[in-house]
This record gives structure tokens, sequence and C-alpha cells, in this order.
């Protein structure tokens, strides 16, 4: 297969992510149709690749019932959606880059696992995480054998404040009723993901987990603010501000002004206007009636083998942070994603310390082969591994094939059970 031609399902934020890999490196990947059921997404879409109109689609249904004219499936719907858009993809015999989280219950997991192996299709899950070069060469030390055997693992995850408002308070992830995602899925199936895939020599017995929603509570609500950050006279000293965030500060834009999409590039007045007028992202965060979810999470999962990790989510913080710190027989691994720096520090009696030290950064690796961006350059490496294993059929050490994916989301579904009934559940 030369250059594979792609079909965006779900031509959202994401999906043109992946399909940025088309317009860098056209040799690679073509997109050559849109399934949108919001006329936006198709204008944006057709716009971007240049798609003709007879390839653009407002259903998955109507999609397939045109004649054949792409290799695979970038499929970038919302969480709910993607096991039931890509059961009809993979039956009609499509391979699929599927967005995380894949499923949102065991048995949507089961469904498409099942699914895919009985047409013997690939799909592949957006772990964007293993790819980043950072966690790449974290896992290349393991594999290498530096710290040993694995005994316990700690990963922390914490989400900026103005993150964790635009995505989990005012957003599109605050409600599991709206999104059928809890945060720890929406949020961390990449860290729980990476945890299974460093420890790959065992698989997880059990889990236990404790959180809930500490800050965004009506009690913790500033007594005299208002509904929306137009009408509060407490906006402008307000860490959460609306107009701080979206207009002087610009953060979150592919979420806060979607409104404007397939219009004409909102200026400065359109968005005060529309954060004014009924933008969502205009609320107040104390006064997100659908916000049903927590703000902080903390896991603890145990192996076969008798190692252990935890991961300890935690949203409201200055600043987006994923720390690491892997302890094996032999050393350990010790990390910052923001940093993008790790020591591999290993166990030494010849050593005047007792112990030697070796450091690695990833910032040097990371613009190698020309792809940066998203997730430390994680967003574009993974689509081009879809595109190379559809063009080679070998798969990369980061390969995030179905099967494995599903039990990082078991492990999920597992914890958030823990967190609700307070056992210890078994996967
Ligand atoms: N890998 C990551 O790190 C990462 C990061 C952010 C979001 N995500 C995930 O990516 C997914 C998409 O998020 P997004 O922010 O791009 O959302 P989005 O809303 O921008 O895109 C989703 C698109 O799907 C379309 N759609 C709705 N129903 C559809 C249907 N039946 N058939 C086809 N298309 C349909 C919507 O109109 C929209 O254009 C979510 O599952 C999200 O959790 C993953």
């Amino acid at each position: 297969m030369n250059c594979v031609k792609v079909v965006l399902v779900g031509a959202g934020d994401r999906a043109r992510t992946y399909a940025q890999l088309a317009l860098e490196h056209p040799d690679k990947m073509e997109v050559v149709g849109l399934v949108d059921p919001r006329p936006e997404a198709i204008i944006v879409g057709k716009k971007l690749y240049n798609v003709p109109d007879e390839h653009c689609f407002s259903s998955v249904e109507e999609f397939l019932k045109y004649p054949r004219f792409a290799d695979a499936v970038i499929n970038g719907t919302m969480d709910n959606l993607h096991v039931q858009t890509t059961l009809p993809l993979l039956d009609a015999g499509y391979d699929v880059l599927l967005e995380k989280p894949f499923a949102i219950s065991d048995e949507e997991v089961d469904a498409l696992c099942e699914s895919a192996k009985r047409n013997k299709r690939f799909v592949m899950i957006c772990h964007v995480l293993r790819y980043a070069p950072f966690y790449n060469l974290i896992k290349r030390q393991i594999l290498a054998g530096k710290i040993g055997e694995i005994i316990n693992i700690q990963m922390s995850e914490e989400v900026s404040y103005h993150h964790m408002a635009a995505s989990y308070v005012r957003g599109k992830w605050s409600s599991e009723k709206l999104c059928f995602a809890p945060m720890l899925l929406a949020k961390c199936c990449h860290d729980v993901d990476l945890m299974i895939w460093f420890n790959s020599d065992t698989v997880a017995k059990s889990v236990a987990s404790f959180g809930s929603n500490f800050q965004f509570t009506p009690e913790r609500r500033p007594a005299g603010s208002a509904d929306r950050c137009a009408d509060c006279k407490l906006e402008p000293d307000c860490i959460f501000s609306a107009f701080k965030h979206y207009i002087e500060r610009g953060t979150w834009g592919q979420y806060v002004w979607t409104c404007f999409d397939g219009k004409d590039e909102p200026t400065r007045e359109d968005k005060i206007n529309s954060l004014k007028g009924d933008n969502q992202y205009g609320r107040c965060v104390w006064a997100c009636k659908e916000h049903d979810i927590v703000d902080h999470q903390s896991v603890i999962v145990n192996f076969a083998n008798g190692s252990t990790g935890t991961l300890n989510m935690v949203g409201g913080a200055s600043e987006g942070v994923r720390d690491i710190r892997i302890v094996g027989t032999k050393g350990e691994i010790i990390g910052n994603f923001k940093k993008q720096k790790f020591v591999v520090q290993t166990i030494d009696p010849d050593d005047e310390k007792m112990f030697k030290t070796e450091e690695f950064d990833a910032n040097e690796t990371s613009d190698i082969d020309g792809m940066t961006g998203g997730h430390g350059g994680g967003d574009l490496r993974l689509a081009a591994d879809f595109i190379d294993y559809l063009q080679t059929g070998k798969s990369s050490i980061a390969c995030t094939e179905v099967n494995v994916s599903a039990i990082g989301h078991k492990i999920v579904f597992a914890a958030e059970r823990s967190r609700k009934t307070g056992e210890v559940v078994d996967i």
C-alpha cells in the first residue's frame, strides 16, 4: 500500500489532529472522505483536505452504502460513539485508528475486541503518550533491563486549573451522564495504559481507588458570585474568569469557540459577545449544573507477580504536570514529562555514592523525524505508526492494538467501581 487513503469519521478536533499527517506528509496519508452530522465540521474538513462533495457523509451508514474509495478510517467521534460507529466499519472490512477512551463499559470493550478478531481487522487506539519520546525512551530503558524487574510504579498527573475548568467543569467531560466517561477514563486512561505498558511482564490482578469532587461544590462557591462571568462582580479577581482564560490568555479555543466553526474567523468582539451570551464556557465554574465528576482520584493497582502501581490524578493545579517514578530490583527511573527529562539511577556498590546516574533529555530527540506537536510529539507519531503498520504489517514497540488497550480500560472501570463501593475490585 502506498499513500494510505483515510476517511475521518467524526471530523472534529482530534481527527483533524491526526489528519495533520496528511498535510505535513502527503506521501504517507491522504484524507479522501468525511463523515460527520455537523455541517460545520464538513465545511472545515472539505477546505482543509480538498475532499469532494460526493465523499462527505452525515453518518457511517450513509458512508458504507457508497462504493468503497478508502483504505482505512480515523474515528474521532466522542467517547460514547466509538464502539457503535466502529462495529459497522469493521464488518465492512476497514482498519480503524480509534480515539481513546475507545469504550465506556466492559461490555463495549468485549464487543469491540470480539469484532476486531472476527473480522481480522487492525484497530489501533490513540494512546498517544506511548509515542511521546519521553515515555518511549523510558520504555526502552526498561526493555534494556536497566532497572531490573519492576517492583513499583508511581505516577501522578496534575491537571491545570484552566484545563480542569475548560474540559471537566464547563466543558464536554463535565458530566458522566452526558459524556459517559468518568474523569479517570477521559483523562487518565493514558496513564493507566502507560503503567501496564511499562509493567508488561505481568498482568493486573486487583484495584482499589478513592476520590471525589473537592473544589467545585456548592459549599465552596464564593458568596455573591453570579452564574456567568459576564454578570459577576467577583470576575476581575477570580482565577477561573472565562474572559481571562479564553480571551486574554487565549487558551482552549478548540473547545470554547466551536460555536464559530464553519463561519468567518471570530473577532475579539465576537468572542466577548459569545461569552456574554449563551456560550457554555462563559459560565461560573460553580454554576455548571450538570457537573458531576471527581476532581481528584487515587488508584492502586495490584499486579499478579506482586508488583504494585499507584496513580494520583489531581485537577486544579497551577500547571499540568505528569511525574513518574519506577522502582526496580536494580534501580529507579525518575522523570518529569513537562520538563521532558528523566534519570536512570542504578545500584552500584563499587561507586563512591553506591549508585550511578544516567540522564536523559527527550527534548533532544523530539524533532528527530520532524514530528513535534501535541502530547509531547505523540499525536503525529501515533498517526504515522498506524500508517506504517498498514503499509508494512510491522508494529512498533508502542503500538496500541485494541486487545492491549482493553486491559487498561478494564482497570479504569474496576477503579471506578472501587471508588463508588469502597471495595477492592478484581480485574
Ligand atoms: N488521545 C487524546 O489524548 C485525546 C485528547 C482529547 C480528546 N480525545 C478524545 O477524542 C474524541 C474526540 O474529541 P474531540 O475533542 O475531537 O471532539 P469533537 O467534538 O471536536 O469531534 C467529534 C466529532 O464527532 C462528530 N460526530 C457526532 N456524532 C457523530 C456520528 N454519529 N458519526 C460521525 N461523527 C459524529 C461531531 O459532530 C464532532 O465533529 C473523544 O473521544 C475524546 O475523549 C482524545
